[in-house]
């Protein structure tokens, strides 16, 4: 990994912000992730992550925390927060900007156990492909302090395979419809692609059942987007 998302974060933070992300998709064309939208303070945040906020009490671990904007936002109201990352960029710039415990540490790698896990802007991501959700999920469960809760957000994507007509042209033999390939360039420079998750609610409740947590929708979003909360 080239850590270009965490170059940019680095860049925005420094005052030398001259471009934003590019990213595309394997289903989708290149599209603008402006960095300013990364540093982003409460009221410029999304009802659903606004709704996790209000919901996150105890301990707490942002995971993917990119530039800390949450772990602030919580660490401002007085409560605890561990935010990790496996960007080395996003871990800098979260530090200065006063995140006081900030690690550069993949999720399945952290072994402390919290009261609130926190997986915002599309936390289904993380997991990458439908065959690791349980083994993601396992492993958050057992980072749960006794009646500690998930909150992770996601979208069904199927919009994004309709056609003009309405019509569906998903490929029922490719996989799930929700596990793209994922392409991210900065500054003319391409990042090693990665796959990227998009779980519907009804995947991912089921997939909670398996793992023996319980997957209760907090609200929908905007755009196909919802709040889960697992415990
Ligand atoms: C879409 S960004 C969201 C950043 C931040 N939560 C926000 O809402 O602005 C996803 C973040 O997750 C991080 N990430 C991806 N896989 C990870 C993993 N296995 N463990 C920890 N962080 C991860 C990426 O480096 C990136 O900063």
């Amino acid at each position: 990994m080239k850590d270009l998302f965490g170059k940019a974060l680095l860049d925005y933070y420094h005052g030398n912000y001259t471009e934003d992300i590019i990213t595309a998709t394997n289903i989708s064309d290149e599209d603008e992730l402006p960095l300013p939208y990364l540093f982003r303070d409460f009221k410029n945040m999304p009802k659903l992550e606004q709704k996790a906020l209000q919901l996150a009490k105890g301990s707490i671990l942002d995971v993917g925390c990119g530039s800390g904007s949450h772990s602030l936002y919580l660490q401002n109201k007085g409560l605890v927060v561990k935010a990790i990352d496996i960007s080395k960029g996003a871990v800098e710039v979260s530090q200065k900007r006063g995140v006081k415990k900030v690690q550069q540490l993949d999720l399945l790698d952290e072994s402390e156990q919290f009261d609130t896990i926190l997986l915002l802007m599309n936390g289904t991501g993380i997991f990458q492909e439908i065959n690791q959700v349980a083994k993601y999920l396992k492993h958050l469960k057992s980072l749960l302090r006794p009646n500690g809760q998930i909150l992770i957000d996601s979208s069904d994507i199927q919009y994004m395979y309709q056609d003009e007509d309405g019509g569906l042209w998903i490929d029922t033999n490719a996989g799930y419809y929700g596990e793209l390939d994922y392409f991210l360039s900065y500054k003319g420079e391409e990042e090693t692609p990665i796959k990227w998750l998009y779980l519907d609610f009804e995947t991912l409740f089921v997939a909670c059942k398996s793992a023996g947590l319980n997957c209760e929708k907090i609200m929908d979003g905007e755009h196909f987007d919802y709040l889960g909360k697992l415990s």
